[in-house]
């Protein structure tokens, strides 16, 4: 059976073509970005456009990798969600109108599940888990059983992967951040910085938008290490008060910037690096105590992180517990997974109609 695999949620476009269950014959991934990068982030109709120019020279190049035509196909199994509206809409558009001109079944994929699952290609899947899913647009635990999902928890604000993106920015490294700070973290001090641990409601619940803040007052503090040092009089004569008081505007952040020696923005990469993954691995731990599992899987970009997979890996071995990574290709946004995720579906006779559409916000489960 040939499964094609189609992911547009963001910014890459991807088509894949996976054998069975799992033998992947090729997996093409576009990434528009470059086209972002000047403007330090996705930006939406970027991405859209990007999927509408990519998307039919990634499927020809898929099969061609493949060695199969399009009548080979068996199946076409898309992204539906959750992602960018009118990236997701170029996907699922194509998706439909290849499965009619086909004639084959169609399926509707849950993105955050594919990130999970691209786990378990050519590897025998445990009967229950702990998720941890860490991307650019979403963080939550979950506990599977014999496919069935409960949510643990979630973030309250920001996504990791969001956080590694504009901790980057403030300490001027561009985007995407997650890799240049997994990068520059390796020279630098994790012990330089200290970062409270969010308190939090759910045990389970995540939040990083506290963190982010704090390396933004930290860099605006090496700026102007003691700015109420002088009597707040003599800075009032000089009319310079509010200036020192008022939160950095973004126009001033380059200025700022260049004034960060290398070593602080290598030991502030490597300190916040070490936060987020402790508190990453905290709760990941910590569920899979409270639901007696041998097994943490961990999906999602932020899941390429080398300190995380290091760290995770040394602190369940002892526990007896397996942690799971996705190889580094299926770890960001690739079709395979989207086509792995599909044939499971089908398998358990899920189909979709022509009716099918993308939605933004879609939970798992
Ligand atoms: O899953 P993904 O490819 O796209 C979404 O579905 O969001 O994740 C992209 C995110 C970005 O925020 C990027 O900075 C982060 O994954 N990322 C990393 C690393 N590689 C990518 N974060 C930390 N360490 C990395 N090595
Ligand atoms: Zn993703």
């Amino acid at each position: 059976m040939l499964t094609l695999g189609i992911e547009t949620s963001c910014d890459e476009t991807s088509c894949a073509v996976l054998k069975g269950r799992d033998t992947i014959l090729s997996n093409v991934i576009s990434s528009s970005l470059f086209r972002h990068q000047p403007f330090g982030g996705v930006v939406p109709e970027i991405a859209s456009r990007h999927c509408l120019e990519q998307i039919d020279i990634v499927f020809r190049e898929s099969l061609c990798e493949a060695k199969i035509e399009a009548a080979d196909l068996d199946l076409i199994a898309v992204t539906k969600g959750p992602g960018l509206i009118g990236s997701l809409f170029v996907g699922v558009s194509f998706a439909k109108a290849l499965s009619f001109r086909l004639g084959i079944p169609l399926v509707g994929v849950n993105h955050l599940e594919a990130h999970l699952v691209a786990n378990f290609i050519g590897k025998k899947e445990p009967e229950q888990f702990i998720g941890l899913l860490v991307s650019g647009g979403h963080t939550s635990l979950s506990y599977h059983k014999k496919g069935k999902v409960k949510m643990l928890g979630s973030t309250v604000d920001d996504a990791v992967g969001e956080a590694f993106d504009k901790v980057a920015k403030i300490l001027g490294l561009g985007y995407p951040g997650g890799p240049v700070i997994d990068q520059l973290a390796r020279e630098g001090n994790p012990e330089a910085f200290k970062f409270t641990k969010p308190k939090l409601d759910n045990e389970f619940d995540f939040s990083f938008s506290g963190i982010k803040t704090a390396v933004l007052y930290a860099v605006q503090k090496t700026w102007h290490p003691k700015p109420f040092d002088r009597h707040p009089k003599a800075l009032r004569a000089e009319g310079s008060q509010r200036s020192f008081a008022r939160p950095i505007k973004p126009g001033k952040l380059r200025m700022t910037v260049n004034k960060l020696t290398t070593s602080f923005i290598r030991d502030m990469a490597a300190s916040f690096q070490k936060a987020v993954v402790d508190w990453l691995i905290g709760k990941a731990l910590a569920a899979q105590e409270r639901y007696g599992v041998k097994d943490i899987v961990v999906g999602g970009g932020v899941s390429a992180n080398s300190r995380l997979r290091q760290k995770l890996s040394e602190e369940a071995s002892p526990r007896g517990v397996n942690a799971w990574f996705p190889e580094k290709i299926l770890a960001l946004d690739n079709a395979a997974m989207i086509a792995r995720r599909g044939f499971e579906l089908h398998q358990k006779g899920r189909r979709d109609s022509l009716a099918l559409v993308g939605s933004a916000h879609l939970p798992m489960g």
